[in-house]
């Protein structure tokens, strides 16, 4: 993987273009609309996508969204890549492709986390209890609620509740990133239960926070049940649910109350996943390498059980970059409903233009470039 990019880096930018759109966008979506994203990409985000490739992390981050591509957790995955290779640059061109130039189609709400009913929240909710520190000691969506040592400090500022986050994502390599942010709430003058996280400015997401039962009384069992939904410009109706605790671990003695609170939420409480606040120091390097070299070992195990059984298969699903752009124009060309409404002639330039060049990609890495995916 980071050999091909290295030797991206040194292609020129309609190149890494076109690997940008060939490798990531086209086998993930419906070709007509991969097509449209990907010129979209390279007519409106050109600079972007040039920072993007010639920045380590954010090309990084591009490397990663291909070996998510086609998976049953596909969003998931592309969430830990966001989660690895965070930076402004990876900011900027999500701005770009996202939020200005609207060049991803947004991911719409399928009432997976519907705004709950203000009646079950709790009537009352004084913000400034909320004061201090909290640990996130269960989560329900493992794509955000789960990290390790999630460690919240929450304060009031101008009457909004403002929260220092920090958390830590997981390496490849069995370390770890620390990141932090900060996010404010105001409370709903109506209903005490209901905060809102509004008024941000990337992919301008809003999350609004739903508190189905708490107790604070300032004992070592207090805790806060939050359920949230939010939005950004790229996804609607994003959600999950995370307790806050003053312990590091769930106090067991509140499961009975989260269990019912979850019920009215229509959720178990016993699939919440319960997070690590350990909090310890990073393993060395040497006891990283260790485990690293493990996994391979696994990998080439699991490799080779594949491969034996299912050597046909994979002929089959395995595409040329080529073929795979080639797949897109035959879907673009068969379906004239699809070419009619769709693209326009500066934008049917660009992919005749991409076509040629994508020959010239596959020339430049033949064989080289991994064709199975990279998982
Ligand atoms: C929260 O974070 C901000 C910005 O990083 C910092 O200035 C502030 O002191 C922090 N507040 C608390 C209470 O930790």
């Amino acid at each position: 993987m980071f050999d091909f990019l290295t030797r991206s880096y040194s292609r020129t930018l309609e190149v890494a273009g076109i690997l940008v759109c060939v490798l990531i966008i086209i086998p993930s979506a419906d070709a007509v609309d991969a097509l449209k994203t990907c010129t979209c990409l390279l007519k409106e985000c050109r600079i972007e996508l040039a920072k993007c490739l010639s920045n380590p992390s954010c090309a990084a981050n591009v490397a990663c969204l291909q070996t998510c591509n086609n998976r049953p957790d596909e969003t998931e995955c592309q969430i830990k890549c966001g989660d690895l290779f965070e930076n402004s640059v990876v900011d900027e061109f999500n701005e770009c492709a996202v939020s200005r130039k609207k060049c991803v189609p947004m991911k719409s709400d399928v009432g997976e986390f519907p705004a709950p009913n203000p009646d079950i929240l709790v009537q009352n909710f004084n913000i400034a209890d909320f004061t201090g520190k909290w640990f996130i000691t269960s989560g329900l969506n493992p794509s955000f609620d789960t990290f390790d040592c999630q460690l919240h400090e929450f304060h009031i500022e101008e009457n909004k509740l403002v929260g220092n986050l920090s958390w830590r994502v997981k390496t490849p390599d069995a370390g770890f990133l620390i990141r932090s942010t900060q996010q404010r709430f105001v409370q709903d003058p109506r209903y005490p239960g209901i905060l809102y996280n509004h008024d941000n400015e990337y992919l301008h997401y809003q999350d609004d926070w739903y508190i189905l039962s708490s107790k604070i009384e300032n004992k070592p069992d207090d805790y806060v049940f939050v359920y949230y939904r939010g939005r950004n410009d790229a996804w609607d109706g994003y959600g999950g649910a995370v307790v806050y605790a003053r312990s590091k671990a769930l106090p067991e003695a509140i499961v009975p109350k989260l269990e019912k609170a979850a019920k009215k939420v229509g959720r178990d409480f016993s699939k919440f996943i319960k997070t690590d606040n350990t909090c310890g120091p990073e393993p060395s390097l040497v006891e990283r390498l260790e485990k690293k070299v493990e996994e391979g070992e696994e990998t080439i195990a699991r490799e080779v059980e594949e491969f034996e059984g299912e050597v046909d298969k994979v002929r089959k699903t395995e595409m040329t970059l080529f073929q795979r752009l080639a797949e897109g124009f035959k879907v673009l060309q068969e379906d004239e409903q699809n070419f009619l409404r769709g693209l326009s002639k500066e934008e049917m330039e660009i992919l005749e233009d991409l076509k040629m060049e994508a020959t010239e990609v596959e020339k430049l890495f033949g064989g080289a470039l991994p064709l199975r995916k990279l998982r």
